[in-house]
């Protein structure tokens, strides 16, 4: 087998000093277990900008695009609040996220035990947690057209669209359905059917490719509010949550900080499978660039290091 291939994009804030620690790993192993990759490394987010005026360079993209697997730090920062929103440091994670048609992102929430007491629920609520959701990454309001701010009469008006495929939902469905098979083979969806009608789509589409290829896999429905109180109520209840890109994003925040710690939680974007069959893949931690205590060693390099563990969740 030849030795893969890693672009490490260390990005903003704390992003470069926590994948300095992932580096001496990288080497670790390499010196004392001969796993090697063949790394290179390059810009994203802000630093991007300030060398090129962009998030993320077209020669960065089409990097990220030929390697096995991406390792990316943070992306962000005070100092660029004010950017044109297309130039914002996020824009260059988004990119990458479509570009690699990375659909299913993966954000466990694991408790540790020695952390169970950090977190802000009771230690019985926590201890033992271990819940995956799975957040579809590359539709639904984060990419959806129309899109933009536009005049209307005398006033602005802000449009961003709520879309969703069949065959997106699909997609993240089998994801979610597949990672529960491997773990308490119990998936619970969560949308709005109540009140958007591509709630309604996510259900019945979560429903047919449950009937027609899982049925063995417990599916639950949810609506994302009740799915939010039952989180910080019993999150223990849960094992593979399973939502579109907007609801994933808040969900995932709100189960992560159960856990203790944020610095802990390593994180999976990934595609459908490439050649090889393994997928086209992104590792990121699941914390963001805490400008905050940047530069102060105090950063928690766990959750890019947990990325390299060895029969993790996430290697899939
Ligand atoms: C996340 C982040 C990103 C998102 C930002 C940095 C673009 O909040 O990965 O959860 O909104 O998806
Ligand atoms: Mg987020």
């Amino acid at each position: 087998m030849s030795t893969p291939s890693l672009l490490i994009l260390p990005g903003d804030g704390i992003g470069p000093e926590v994948m300095l620690e992932v580096r001496k790993i990288i080497d670790w192993l390499s010196n004392h277990r001969s796993i090697s990759f063949e790394v290179s490394e390059d810009l994203v987010g802000g630093a991007a900008y300030d060398a090129h005026g962009v998030p993320l360079h077209d020669a960065t993209m089409a990097k990220a695009l030929s390697v096995d697997a991406v390792l990316l730090g943070a992306v962000g920062g005070p100092k660029y609040d004010n950017l044109d929103f297309s130039v914002k440091p996020e824009r260059g994670l988004l990119r990458l996220r479509k570009e690699m048609d990375l659909f299913a992102n993966l954000r466990p929430a694991q408790c540790f035990d020695a952390l169970a007491d950090f977190s802000s629920l009771k230690r019985d609520l926590v201890a033992g947690l271990d819940i995956m959701i799975v957040r579809e990454l590359t539709s639904g309001s984060y990419f959806g057209e129309p899109r933009g701010i536009f005049k209307e009469g005398n006033e602005r008006v802000g449009i961003n669209t709520h879309r969703y495929t069949e065959s997106e939902i699909a997609r993240v469905a089998r994801a979610a359905f597949e990672l529960a098979r491997r773990r308490s083979n119990r998936v619970c969806s969560m949308e709005k059917a109540n009140v958007m009608e591509a709630g309604v789509l996510w259900r019945d589409v979560v429903n047919e490719v449950h009937q027609a290829e899982y049925s063995n896999v417990e599916l639950s429905h949810m609506y994302a509010d009740n799915g939010a109180m039952q989180l910080v109520r019993a999150p223990k209840q849960f094992d593979v949550i399973l939502t579109d890109n907007l609801f994933g994003d808040i969900l995932s925040d709100c189960a992560a900080m159960l856990t203790g710690s944020l610095g802990m939680l390593p994180s999976a974007s990934l595609g459908s499978p490439m050649d090889n069959g393994r997928p086209k893949a992104l590792y990121e931690p699941v914390h963001g660039s805490a400008p905050d205590i940047t530069g102060q060693g105090k950063a928690n390099p766990s959750a890019c290091i947990l990325i390299l563990r060895n029969g993790s969740p996430l290697f899939v």
